[in-house]
């Protein structure tokens, strides 16, 4: 490798940590060292998708966020970490892993303050969670927890807020549009503005904020589009020119009991993690309050309309 800064990505076989990986390559400033688990290779697509990083000049080493000796390995040489873990579903218990985002961060954290790293962005991507309060969200109370301790441990660090993933808003897991029944759902007076960012945009911040010296132990809030629920609806009415039978759920506060009563039964979080998510949007309580986009003014990130353009919907 060069005398460039070197930046370690966990979470690189994932969509948004190879994302960040290119988007850093084409800044062009800092040299990419990608964590992989041996376990990725087996899949084809994900192999694919190592061999095209490694085309663009990435250089992977093998370590897993639960072991502790490949960290601190994988960290040797590194001046940022930028994580993009994400935990998931258990095969097993079917129950939500919580290690990789606290835990397995906990353990990057102490590998990185072993050796030195300057600057470590956690993996958020998300709302103002620094606004709600644990239990708000089953995810984010892992973030929270996790923020707490990298902000005391004195490590440099970075968090990236960028409201919902748009792509995840139209998804089935955002439960918004059902294409098929052709509604569109939401719970509130639809009124409240929301953030919305591609994943795009988003590694094009992040690669942005890492190269930042003023974003050092700073947040940066960006949002490809601010759009209440019910302009949400109307821009993807009037770009597609199909109509969806809009249907409020009930009030935030409706949502609200919503939620607690499905915890009381629920085998998973995942049985109403979309509820908490939505909640965290439309009531308003983790919204970006001044965004940092003007920062990096050359980035154009895709607003809805142009989204929803180039999308097949
Ligand atoms: N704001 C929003 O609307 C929104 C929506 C979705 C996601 N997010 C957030 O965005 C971030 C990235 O999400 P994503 O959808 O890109 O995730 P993803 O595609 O599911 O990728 C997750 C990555 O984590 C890695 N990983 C999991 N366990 C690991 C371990 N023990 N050791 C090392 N690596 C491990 C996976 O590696 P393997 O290939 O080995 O499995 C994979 O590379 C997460 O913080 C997520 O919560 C935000």
């Amino acid at each position: 490798m060069n005398s460039k800064p070197t930046v370690l990505i966990t979470g690189i076989t994932g969509t948004l940590g190879s994302k960040i990986a290119t988007a850093i390559l084409d800044k062009g400033e800092m040299n990419v060292k990608g964590l992989v688990r041996s376990s990725s290779t087996s899949h084809n697509n994900k192999q694919q998708q190592l061999d095209d990083l490694k085309a663009k000049g990435v250089v992977f080493v093998e370590g897993d966020l639960s072991d502790q000796s490949s960290l601190n390995n994988a960290c040797e040489g590194i001046e940022v970490i930028v994580s993009a873990v994400k935990g998931s579903q258990s095969k097993k218990t079917g129950l939500y892993r919580e290690d990789i985002v606290l835990s397995g961060q906990l353990n990057l954290l102490e590998a990185a303050i072993t050796k030195g790293v300057k600057r470590f962005v956690p993996s958020d991507y998300s709302v103002d969670y620094f606004k709600i309060d644990l239990g708000n969200n089953h995810n984010l109370n892992f973030r929270i927890l996790f923020a707490e301790a990298l902000k005391q441990s004195g490590l440099g660090h970075t968090f990236i807020l960028n409201g919902a993933f748009t792509e995840v808003q139209f998804s089935m897991f955002g439960k918004l549009f059902d294409f098929k029944a052709g509604t569109f759902s939401y719970w509130g007076d639809g009124e409240q503005p929301c953030d919305f960012t591609t994943y795009d945009d988003t590694a094009k911040y992040t690669a942005e904020a890492i190269a930042d010296p003023q974003m050092l132990n700073s947040a940066l809030k960006v949002a490809g589009d601010v759009l209440t629920m019910k302009q949400l609806l109307a821009t993807y009415e009037e770009v597609t020119g199909k109509k969806l039978v809009e249907k409020c759920l009930g009030t935030v506060e409706d949502l609200e009991a919503w939620i607690a009563k499905t915890k009381q039964i629920a085998s998973s979080p995942f049985n109403y993690l979309p509820e908490q998510y939505h909640w965290a949007i439309v009531s308003g309580k983790a919204k970006l309050d001044k965004l940092d986009n003007s920062r990096y003014h050359h980035i154009k990130p895709t607003s809805i309309k142009q989204f929803i353009s180039q999308g097949d919907f």
